[in-house]
């Protein structure tokens, strides 16, 4: 087969009209796929069942140093959570706080603190005329979300397979004192599925930052998300990294248990530096009297320990790798030979990132859901929802069954030749 923009007038009519053919056939099929959002799938879920049955009326619910998980307390989580959580993030037990259900509910209350009451004794950022942050892009949609929602000006900077591009981060940060923040899923990033180089975590410790108050957002959701044994992608730890070059307090890292046991029904984690955590612990103890630790404890219990929780993972790999591979697999087969688009090939965490030629994202998405996909909306993975090229889609591949997921990937792929080739068509005339 021909590349599109190798192909004439008349060749390429004779592609839509093929096309426009296939993308009927499969309208009159009256699918309802879902493609749009991170979830793990059923399959998945049942991995950790046994959580329901790690704690029974019988048991004893004390912790290792006698504290009842049944009553109020405990601050900041309970000693044995922190340690595994801990080892979860490869962090010290004492520069962790265990929080509830949502890693999200903790990065909005770490924006929402920094702007009603301001870091270790800066100016709460509502007070400011302006605050800033820097959101790498293509990026997660709920990061730019908090965000937006706090009125603080986002500014895009381009993602590139080793991370940020920081040659810009480091422009900007350090000339400018209105710049307090930056998104970073630092692994297996959601949505292209990079993680950041060794030379990118050691610039994002030593930058130089204008604003006494600027923190690195380190979110580290997919951190033992790997989809193969061989292939995982490893990271220089960012709280060790920015002691080291004199940043001990420059960085929030967050994780949770979301995508490992039930998300919504985990357990969420901060690690940072002891100063930063004096400072939340003030605001902590008059928000909370202490999180769930009765879910603290059964999450200890299921797992036992990092090596509990790493066999756990590799269950979840086996599930979730099929489907990333026959995702790949399609969208080589289909658009490969027409050099049309280009995606990335995670080696971990949840989605694939695919960018259609400019201008052509939209309308892609909106082909598919009237043939029965649903894809993430388009513009998504930008802050303000405003893709500047119109090409970024987001693919989430965990929850579809195998089956349905590869119909989903042939009608999307179908989408995506029907609209480039009519967009060509149009440039030509
Ligand atoms: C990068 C990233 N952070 C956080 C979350 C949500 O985490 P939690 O369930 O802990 O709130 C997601 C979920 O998709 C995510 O992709």
């Amino acid at each position: 087969m021909k590349k599109y923009a190798e192909m004439n007038k008349q060749e390429l009519e004779e592609e839509v009209v093929k096309l426009k053919a296939q993308y009927k056939k499969f309208q009159e099929m009256n699918l309802n796929l879902n493609m749009a959002r991170g979830k793990p799938c059923r399959e998945q879920l049942d991995l950790s069942m046994g959580l329901m049955d790690a704690l029974n009326s019988e048991a004893d619910l004390s912790c290792e140093d006698g504290t009842d998980c049944r009553n109020y307390g405990v601050l900041t989580g309970i000693d044995e959570a922190k340690e595994l959580i801990g080892a979860m993030m490869e962090n010290k037990p004492e520069n962790i706080i265990i929080y509830g259900n949502s890693s999200l509910n903790v990065m909005y209350d770490t924006v929402s603190r920094a702007y009603t009451h301001g870091i270790m004794g800066n100016t709460p950022w509502c007070k400011l005329d302006k605050v800033k942050f820097l959101c790498p892009v293509p990026g997660y949609d709920r990061h730019f979300a908090i965000t937006e929602y706090f009125g603080i000006e986002m500014i895009n900077v381009d993602m590139t397979p080793t991370g940020p591009d920081m040659d810009r981060v480091e422009e900007l940060v350090s000339s400018d004192e209105s710049i307090k923040g930056i998104w970073c899923v630092p692994k297996y990033s959601n949505p292209q599925g990079y993680s950041y180089s060794d030379e990118t975590v050691r610039r994002f410790a030593r930058l130089k930052p204008a604003a006494k108050d600027f923190r690195i957002f380190w979110d580290n959701a997919y951190g033992i998300h790997h989809l193969y044994d061989n292939n995982q992608d490893y990271l220089i730890e960012i709280l060790e990294e920015c002691k080291k070059a004199g940043n001990p307090d420059m960085v929030y890292k967050f994780a949770s248990t979301s995508k490992i046991t039930f998300p919504g029904s985990g357990i969420a984690a901060l690690a940072t530096s002891l100063n930063n955590l004096d400072d939340i612990k003030a605001q902590l103890t008059n928000q909370t009297i202490g999180h769930d630790k009765v879910n603290q404890l059964r999450h200890v219990r299921f797992f036992g320990n990092i090596d509990g929780m790493v066999a756990h993972m590799r269950k979840h790999a086996d599930i979730i790798r099929p489907k990333f591979e026959a995702v790949l697999e399609i969208l080589d087969r289909d658009l490969t030979p027409c050099g049309i688009g280009d995606w990335t090939k995670p080696n971990g965490g949840y989605f694939i990132s695919f960018d259609a030629p400019d201008g052509c994202a939209k309308a892609i998405v909106d082909r598919a859901k009237k043939a029965g996909v649903t894809m993430t909306n388009a513009g998504a993975t930008y802050p303000y929802k405003k893709d500047p090229h119109d090409s970024n889609i987001r693919i989430a591949p965990t929850y579809p069954s195998l089956a349905d997921l590869r119909t989903a990937m042939d009608i999307f792929t179908v989408c995506v030749r029907l609209t480039a080739a009519k967009k060509m068509l149009e440039e030509m005339e």
